[in-house]
């Protein structure tokens, strides 16, 4: 089989070449990125290894300009990027470039080796779906969950000056927080301490602050994500405080005999009853304004955190999941389900999804009339 290996070093490329030879591949080796374009441009070389910076362009270009390529060829080609500790790499940054995997700087032959055998495993049209990776797929479906319960906020987040009912509010902060807080990112932080324990495993212990370095912004956004979530919470919970006293001002008694007097058209009962809304509304108009921005805060950062798992962090994580991995998290998986109550989630996500579904039709049918 033939690999690329791309340096601009003419002692480190012929080291790196030496390497790949001696596991039994042919190496075309490329000094820049013009010829390691070409070399990629050509159905029957499939895999990089990418051991330095060429002349001609820096990494950026040239990871982007391969990906171009592939998106023209219609085919993906696997990138491992070598790097050494003194690099101080961040792997989600390279991930985000492009580049599929890693090796470790000097090279260890059967390290390298394994990573190309996974990146050939990887360009197999199957390899998404293989069953090892149901525990990891399972999160992509709670993702699709997550998307709709964004639908619901956004369309909360219009509807918040009118006025949106406290039950809708409250049902809708305390659901976020226990489907993305207390079962989603729960499961994702499982997922990157395995991660975390598997690349050293199997980089050995050289590289193993690079990947905790690399994923703490993952880490970062669940703790950010969670920290918005609590608030959202608070700030609903003072708001309805708020409610209850402003309604508790306005007493039973007074209310009966007002509804009697506004029904006979009693002037004094309706101002003394508007009154007591406008208090209400003024006073839950107080807590609109910090709700806004916190419900913006919240789904502008899940969001991106949604795609950067996506399109990054969970496939790197596929790359060295085998089925005893699979196995387990499922196991931890099926933990904080039962923790949460397994019945409550599936109750609460088929709220979810047929709010949004509704929500959405109606917004459209608004905006058809
Ligand atoms: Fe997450
Ligand atoms: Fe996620």
């Amino acid at each position: 089989m033939k690999i690329v290996a791309i340096d601009g070093d003419r002692i480190s490329r012929r080291l790196l070449s030496n390497v790949l030879e001696r596991k039994g591949y042919t190496v075309l080796q490329a000094s820049d990125g013009k010829e390691a374009l070409r070399f990629l441009n050509s159905r029957s070389v499939k895999i990089a290894v990418i051991g330095g910076p060429v002349s001609d362009m820096d990494m950026a270009r040239l990871v982007g300009e391969i990906r171009t390529q592939d998106g023209i060829n219609s085919g993906q080609s696997c990138l491992i990027r070598a790097m050494s500790r003194s690099d101080k790499i961040d792997i989600l940054t390279e991930l985000e470039l492009g580049v599929d995997d890693f090796v470790e700087k000097p090279y260890n032959p059967d390290i390298l080796y394994y990573r190309i055998r996974f990146g050939e495993w990887s360009l197999d049209p199957m390899f998404e779906n293989k069953e090892s990776f149901n525990a990891i797929n399972s999160l992509f479906n709670e993702h699709r969950l997550l998307r709709a319960m964004d639908n619901i906020f956004s369309i909360i987040l219009k509807d918040l000056e009118k006025g949106v009912p406290d039950f809708v509010l409250g049902w809708a902060t305390s659901t976020a927080f226990t489907l993305n807080f207390k079962v989603h990112e729960q499961k994702e932080e499982i997922l990157l301490s395995t991660i975390v324990d598997k690349l050293v495993f199997q980089h050995g212990e050289g590289l193993c602050d690079i990947p905790k370095i690399s994923f703490e912004r993952i880490a970062d956004e669940h703790q950010k994500l969670e920290l918005l979530l609590f608030e959202m919470r608070e700030i609903f919970s003072q708001c309805f405080v708020e409610k209850e006293r402003a309604m508790a001002t306005f007493n039973k008694d007074q209310f009966n005999l007002n509804r009697g007097e506004l029904e006979k058209n009693n002037e004094t009962a309706i101002i003394d009853t508007k009154e007591h809304l406008n208090t209400y509304f003024s006073r839950h108009h107080e807590f609109s304004a910090p709700l806004k921005t916190i419900i913006s805060q919240y789904t502008g950062l899940l969001r991106a955190h949604l795609l950067l798992e996506e399109q990054h962090f969970i496939p790197f994580c596929k790359r060295y999941f085998d089925e005893e991995d699979n196995a387990k998290m499922a196991v931890e998986f099926g933990k904080i389900e039962s923790e949460v109550g397994k019945h409550e989630i599936e109750k609460q996500s088929e709220t979810v999804f047929q709010l949004s579904e509704i929500l959405l039709k109606q917004e459209k049918n608004q905006g058809n009339r």
